[in-house]
This record gives C-alpha cells, structure tokens and sequence, in this order.
C-alpha cells in the first residue's frame, strides 16, 4: 500500500450528487483505500476525524465517476467518407447495404493487428477519461471472424489493464453480416452460437453478449439463438433494440433477462412493460440519435412512468456516432429527450452501472468504490447545461487522484 493509499484523504464542503440525486447538505467526503468511508454533512464533521486526514480538496461538486455502459471504441479505420455521404442524402441504411457502414469499419478492423488496434484505441480512452469516466463498455463487433473478434476483446482488456478506467466487455458477434456469409447469415449465426461465445467465455475475455436486431443485421429468431448460447456459458446479454425499426427485439432480450435494451427510438408500450417486468434498463444513446438525424424519439415519458431506469452512453463508433465525450451527452439528453439534468446524470452513473449488471459502481455510499469526481462547478445540473472543457478538477479512480 503507497503511502497515500495508507492515509485517510478528506473532501470538504462539496455537494455530493451521490449516482440518483443531489444531496441536501453540504458534505466532507472520506476516502481510505478504495473505498468511501465517510459521506457526512459538514455541520456533522467531526474535527478530530478530520485531523487525521489528508485534505484533498474544497468545495465544487463531487459525483460518482462517469460509467459508459455502450461503447464501440476499438476499431479500425474511419468513416469521414460516409459522414459526407450522409450529409449529401445518403441514410445510414442505404449506405449498410451498398457495402458500408459497419463493413466497411470490418475491412479496417480486420487489417489492423492487436497492437494497432490498441494504439489508435488508447487516444479516444483518454479524452473519456479526461471527461470524467472512470468505468467504460467496450464491444467488439467490427472483426466477425472468432480471430478477429477475439482480437477486439483482448485489446479492450488490455485498455482496461493499461489505462486507469474500469472496462468491461461485450462480445457483439452478430452486429452485422460478413461478405463471407452473405447468402447464409444462419450459417453465421452458427458460428457465433457456436465458437465465437464459447472461445470468448473459456478465454475470459467477455462479460456480457450483445446483439444488432434490425432489418439491416439479424432477426428475432436469429438474435434468440444467440441469447440461448450466451445462456449456456452463463454471460448476461444486451441488444441493440429498435433503433431503427419496432422488430421486437427489445422484448426478446426481456425474456432472457437483459441487462439491457440500447438506442429503442421505435419502442412501444408492450416492449416499455417488458422491460419493467424484466427489471432491464433501457439506454438511450442520444449521441446515435443526434449523427443520424433522426427524428423518432424514445419513449422517455412511458419508460419514467413504469419506472425502468434509464440509462445514458455515448455508443462511441465510427459510423452512428463519433462522439467522445460522456459529458456531452448529458447536454444531448436534455435537449433532445428532455431528460432532466438529475436523470441525464443518473444515467451515466448509477443506472449506467445498472445496465452493466456492476450495481456496487456510478453511486457515491459508505463502502462503495471511490471513483469519484469532482468538478469546478456549484450544481451538478451545470455539467448538463454547458457543454465546457476544463470543468473536471479532480478524478479519483480506486482511491487515487488520477487527473488533477
Ligand atoms: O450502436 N446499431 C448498430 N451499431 C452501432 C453502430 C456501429 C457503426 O455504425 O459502426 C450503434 O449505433
Ligand atoms: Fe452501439
């Protein structure tokens, strides 16, 4: 243990948003080791408590660190091209099936080896981390071979082993169909039901299962398959769900006990209900929303009256969303969805944590992790409304002060 690891380090007279609201008082924030051990109103604060510490910092605004509960930041390559092609009229659909989109984002990936791949990754990591992130989702998803997705997953673990970010995985196999497949996506379905899950679960190198349910990627039955098989190895699953289309997909993944159901633009009020009954958390990722224009809003007022927590990422990617920064997305999700600056901020910490199935994370409580923020702001709902660089004073990661 380092010194300062040995030491009781104090926060004073910060307003703690603690992952669901804003705490009433002003509070002394206590942290030994990794962990929050004391959250005490400052009128409370005893002195000689407070004596034995370190004292790290003085007033501003402390929230848990940021959680990204959908990320595609390891990829080959880039899609400037198509973003041109998409502000001449071209949709994001018609460009996926001339070729494009997610594979064109495979043809790079797939060139690219491990150590590129980490390479280019380690930047985007580093500007979220800048921005207040402490726990990040990586999917793979653009490699479509068991090698290549593999490949993707080692260099996310890698990421997480190297930079001072929590990562979890996400095996997203059936993302879109290969050119190898092109008249047998069943046959391709086989292959991730039965190599890509089982090579990824015995390496260790996945957390949880992802699918793509659209017209453009995989159907119901198809994404059951992979749900089943991911069943079998004991992984937790999510689904890109009615991004584009109601397909119902959503409402499968409720059946197998999703995590949660991500981008669901197109959902109705059974999938709102299937979710509340799985326990599910719905993500919104208003980064997607925003890049392709798109104009069908989720079903935010559904969703707060059944009480499914919402969470918020960025769903950083090449294609549907560019985007590398969690704080904007909390100005994106008041603007766009009108979420609340409380509940765009509960979404990229408590209900972020939530839908990566690490509850214990995204939440400010005595004996909890200390990965913490804090910033240069007097209410949380500022880190909402401007959309600044700089404002990040402190970030503690595992109890250490990582970017200051
Ligand atoms: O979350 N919806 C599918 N997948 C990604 C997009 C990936 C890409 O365009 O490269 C998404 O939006
Ligand atoms: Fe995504």
């Amino acid at each position: 243990m380092s010194d300062n690891q040995s030491t009781k380090r104090l926060w004073r007279d910060v307003r703690v948003f603690d992952g669901h609201n804003t705490l009433p008082e002003r509070m002394a924030v206590i942290v030994e080791g990794e962990r929050v051990t004391n959250l005490t109103p400052m009128s409370r604060l005893d002195e000689a408590l407070a004596s034995e510490c370190r004292e790290m910092g003085r007033g501003g605004v402390m929230t848990p660190g940021l959680v990204d509960c959908h990320t595609h930041l390891v990829f080959g390559g880039g899609r400037a091209d198509e973003f041109e092609k998409r502000l001449e009229g071209a949709s994001y659909e018609e460009i996926a099936q001339a070729g494009g989109g997610i594979l064109s984002t495979v043809r790079s990936t797939r060139e690219a080896s491990e150590e590129e791949l980490f390479e280019v990754a380690v930047p985007r990591l580093q500007a979220m981390i800048a921005d207040g992130m402490t726990t990040v989702e990586i999917k793979s998803g653009y490699g479509l071979t068991v090698e290549d997705e593999l490949k993707m997953l080692r260099v996310a673990r890698h990421l997480g082993e190297t930079l001072p970010v929590r990562v979890t995985t996400t095996l997203l196999g059936a993302h879109a169909l290969p050119p190898e497949f092109q008249d047998d996506s069943d046959g391709y379905i086989d292959l991730v039901c039965h190599e890509m899950i089982p090579a990824a679960a015995k390496q260790g190198l996945v957390d949880a299962v992802d699918v793509f349910c659209e017209k453009i990627a995989f159907s119901v039955a198809q994404c059951e398959r992979v749900f089943q098989a991911a069943r079998e190895y004991g992984l937790p699953i999510k689904a890109h769900a009615e991004q584009l289309s109601n397909l119902g997909g959503t409402t499968l993944a409720a059946r197998y006990g999703a995590l949660s159901a991500d981008h669901i633009e197109y959902l109705d009020e059974a999938g709102v209900a299937a979710l509340r009954e799985a326990g599910s958390t719905a993500v919104l990722l208003p980064g997607a929303f925003h890049t392709l224009r798109e104009t069908k809003l989720p079903p935010i007022a559904a969703l707060r009256e059944a009480g499914v927590p919402i969470a918020l990422a960025t769903d950083a990617n090449p294609g549907s969303s560019p985007i590398f920064s969690p704080t904007l997305m909390l100005n994106f999700a008041c603007i766009l969805f009108r979420l609340t600056p409380q509940e765009a901020l509960a979404g990229m910490t408590a209900h972020g944590a939530r839908a990566l199935g690490r509850n214990e994370l995204g939440r400010i409580y005595v004996g909890g992790p200390a990965d913490l923020c804090l910033w240069n702001i007097d209410t949380a709902a500022e880190l909402a409304y401007a959309v600044q660089a700089g404002r990040l004073k402190q970030r503690i990661f595992r109890g250490e002060v990582s970017h200051e």
